[in-house]
């Protein structure tokens, strides 16, 4: 990378904006200072942190509009979804903003009349975050209002590909009255910046969201200083369907969580499993459905499927539908393209396959694109055995009104997270998180906040009154 780089509109090719790479001086420079600052925010009372956060939140919404249109323009989601990730975004912060007062220590009772416990919850210090271009506001705040809550600092590196909406967001933070050297972003290559970040004596937490193998890199080079991680990385989320499901609902709420972000999610379907009964009414239902999803520039209010968002993402996608139509499966809608190499823009057109099976490449790999495959289950044992047939771990939908069923699914699925009759379950209120191979730790939540805090635990001793 040179000394800077050009974020493109994924939907036109037309260059938004140059953006400088921080070099390795002011990096550095970056990560003393967010380590000075932790010496005065971490004294801050909680209230006032709160206060602060309340006002940033307030920005985020103030300016909406604005920052809905930056992320449109650098990521390629339809309007409609960016303005409901400022949302999704701000709401992390309203609900840190509370927590920042709610951190609690508990005393333990002694074994002995001379002695008092009392555990109490530090910071654990300067955090630096690497965060993904899918979610480009939502996986910063998610990381940045906990840390800030709890009394770290923060330093962040955006995706090349959609650094502005970050940049705007921290600017705003800084609008708000949370000082500078509190909330930094610095900007470059998310492997020199991973380095700087894991190299640092000065950070104490690094958190990211991403892929499995570079979530792994950051876990190992974090060892030597041994760093606290919170790690949110890939998924392959299966989907099953019982016979007994609300079809409707299931058709809805899979177009929900499949074709949000035009398929470009962690968390989004990508194996639908479907009762044998059913499978034929639901695939036809969902084919139809998907059929009438408008794909477009996402600034246009009617668009419900942006463009991939490089070459790299549509190339891969392509791939795994090659593979799987050469392997026999069956294209019900979709499976339609609008590329221009030249100008570097990828649509690809919502799509329903049928007859997949297991070995086709789409049933072990994360697609990041709007592939709807569908592969029919005879028993409830054999949906469990393909859905945790993987080694990711992060979310899993099933749908059934039958409550045997429901709960059967729910103790069985390997996974962190887990909507029954529930297409799009995350909150800001909720842990969002993975097993196995798709990540360490939570976000979001009561259990969001405590990634970010260490335990002390205080003993103290000649303490007996009792002569007294
Ligand atoms: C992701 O898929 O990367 C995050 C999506 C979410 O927060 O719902």
């Amino acid at each position: 990378m040179e000394n800077q780089f050009t974020v493109n509109n994924p939907a036109t090719g037309e260059r938004i904006q140059t953006v400088q790479v921080d070099n390795e001086e002011k990096v550095k420079d970056a990560l003393k200072r967010g380590h000075e600052a932790f010496k005065t925010w971490s004294q801050i009372n909680a209230h006032k942190r709160s206060e602060l956060l309340n006002k940033w939140s307030l920005k985020l919404k103030e300016h909406k509009e604005e920052i809905a249109t930056i992320m449109t323009k650098e990521n390629g989601k339809p309007l409609r979804e960016s303005r409901g990730e400022v949302d999704y975004a701000a709401s992390y912060i309203d609900w840190y903003a509370e927590e920042a007062k709610r951190i609690y220590g508990r005393t333990i009772p002694a074994n002995t009349e001379s002695k008092r416990i009392i555990v109490t919850k530090q910071p654990v210090g300067l955090v630096a975050a690497i965060t993904p271009w899918n979610f480009p506001a939502a996986m910063m705040t998610r990381k940045a209002a906990p840390a800030l809550a709890a009394g770290c600092t923060f330093i962040v590196k955006p995706a090349v590909e959609t650094p502005l909406t970050m940049i705007r967001i921290v600017e705003l933070a800084h609008e708000a009255g949370i000082p500078k050297d509190v909330v930094q972003c610095v900007n470059g290559r998310g492997s020199v910046m991973g380095k700087l970040f894991t190299e640092s004596d000065y950070v104490r937490k690094i958190t990211f969201t991403g892929s499995t193998a570079v979530g792994k890199t950051l876990i190992k080079n974090s060892a030597d200083t041994i760093k606290h991680v919170t790690m949110e990385l890939g998924g392959h989320a299966p989907l099953i369907i019982a016979k007994d499901s609300d079809l409707d609902l299931a058709v809805e709420q899979t177009i929900a969580s499949k074709f949000r972000n035009a398929g470009q999610t962690c968390v989004c379907a990508n194996r639908i499993i479907v009762a044998d009964e059913v499978v034929d009414t639901f695939a036809e239902k969902l084919a139809a459905a998907v059929s009438d999803l408008k794909v477009g520039n996402g600034l246009d209010e009617t668009t419900d499927i942006g463009p991939i968002i490089n070459q790299k993402g549509y190339k891969k996608i392509k791939s795994q539908m090659d593979d799987a139509l050469e392997n026999g499966a069956e294209v019900l809608t979709g499976n339609k393209y609008d590329v221009d190499e030249e100008k570097g823009t990828y649509f690809v057109h919502p799509t329903v396959l049928k007859n997949v099976k297991t070995s086709m490449v789409m049933m072990h790999e994360e697609t990041f694109g709007p592939i709807a495959p569908i592969i029919p289950f005879q028993s409830l044992n054999e949906a469990v055995k393909i859905a945790n047939g993987t080694p990711f771990g992060l979310a899993a939908y099933f749908f059934t009104n039958d409550y045997r069923t429901g709960t059967y699914l729910s103790e069985q699925l390997q996974f962190g997270i887990v909507g029954w009759n529930d297409g799009a379950p995350s909150a800001a209120h909720a842990p969002f998180g993975g097993m196995k191979e798709s990540g360490l730790g939570r976000e979001g939540g009561l259990e969001g906040i405590e990634p970010y805090l260490e335990t002390k635990y205080l003993s103290i001793g000649n303490l007996d009154f009792s002569g007294e």
